[in-house]
């Protein structure tokens, strides 16, 4: 008798966490069903993904997945942009020189690492032991970050950070910036996953 409130509340909390887990899976299920083009065979064996990027606000990111692997579009906003060329000294590889051609496509080798300044396109894997980083855009001091933290990613398994084109600072475990997938753009809001004008 007296276990009755006890069980009461915890099933309404119980009932109360799966449906914010339904919500929740179903809002980031969209993003995926919407904008995927090739079927499901034709995904897993490494087709290019056709994604319409016009409902990404600035400073926001969408998720889309090729070959399996996450690959975030950012759209950066102007203030975003502008503070990429303020912190090349606090960069392992500002201009993206290792690796040539396997990490950054030559159309991406640029401050920016992007066709497009303000688009941003990567694999969204920590290029040191593969963890996804986490989105850290808001500027300033903050948990785990320096005060003069830019915005950009915390891969939070061993705290390689990674600025708002995806280059890893210095001093990190991950030794490589982050990957940038091929891609090209068949309109001024449709991007290809997958595929260049070189590929
Ligand atoms: S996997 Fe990202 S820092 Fe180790």
């Amino acid at each position: 008798m007296s276990d009755t409130p006890m069980d009461s509340s915890k099933r309404t909390w119980l009932i109360a966490s799966g449906c914010a887990g339904a919500i929740g899976g179903v809002a980031t299920a969209i993003p995926f069903v919407s904008t995927f083009q090739p079927s499901e065979r034709a995904k897993a064996a490494g087709a290019a993904v056709e994604v319409d990027i016009s409902a990404i606000k600035p400073g926001e990111k969408l998720t889309v997945e090729w070959r399996g692997k996450p690959v975030w579009i950012v759209r950066r906003t102007p203030e975003q942009v502008a503070e990429l060329s303020k912190i090349e000294n606090e960069l392992a590889d500002p201009n993206s020189e290792r690796k040539p051609g396997e990490i950054t496509p030559a159309y991406a080798k640029n401050q920016a690492r992007s066709i497009k300044p303000e688009i941003f396109v990567a694999v969204g894997i920590c290029t040191h032991l593969g963890c996804s980083p986490g989105d850290k855009f808001v500027t300033g001091p903050q948990p785990s970050l320096p005060d003069n933290w830019p915005g950009g990613f915390l891969c939070p398994c061993h705290g390689s950070t990674f600025d708002m084109a995806g280059r890893v600072f210095k001093n990190k475990p991950a030794p490589d910036n982050l990957e940038v997938p091929p891609h090209m753009y068949l309109s001024d809001n449709k991007l290809l996953i997958g595929e260049d004008k070189s590929a």
